[in-house]
């Protein structure tokens, strides 16, 4: 199983930027986490600051990837370029949020990623990450063609 995984904005400086919500691991930490938990897996690991870059990255790996797992960030929130390049790369996709977005300001309520990703994992900090790539393996397990 081969799963992309994109972080947006900001979350660069995960580890160092309000530990208190974020928690204290850098995505560096978290991407290396992932990948010595789930050793049978290929996983892409990308960070961009930019909208552009994160709807190339759909783009150019719709076909490499079976799975995405994508932390928008705060991009979450109002991207609808950001979904509709989701919804055009055909990828299964989650969106991860390591706060829970629900108790928090307002604004962040909202998600307009949410419609187009099977599930929406949250609150849990980088195990958010974890729980998202379980699902992966537990959703092929039960839709895998018994063929
Ligand atoms: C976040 C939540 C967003 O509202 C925020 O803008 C982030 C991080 C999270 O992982 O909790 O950058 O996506």
């Amino acid at each position: 199983m081969n799963i992309l995984v994109i972080n947006g904005p900001n979350l660069n400086l995960l580890g160092e930027r309000k530990k208190e919500i974020y928690g204290i691991y850098s995505l560096e930490k978290i991407n290396r986490e992932i990948k010595k938990r789930f050793k049978g897996i290929s996983f892409k690991f990308f960070q961009s600051n930019h909208e552009g870059i994160i709807i190339d990255l759909l783009h150019k790996y719709r076909r490499w990837a079976d799975w995405l797992i994508i932390n928008p960030g705060a991009h979450a929130h109002y991207s609808y370029a950001i979904r509709d390049a989701i919804e055009a790369s055909g990828l299964k996709a989650l969106e991860v949020h390591l706060s829970d977005i629900d108790k928090r300001e307002p604004f962040r309520k909202k998600s307009v990623i949410k419609e187009v990703c099977k599930k929406q994992i949250k609150g849990k900090g980088f195990v958010s990450y974890i729980e998202a790539v379980k699902f992966c393996l537990s959703y092929e397990k039960n839709n895998s063609s018994t063929r």
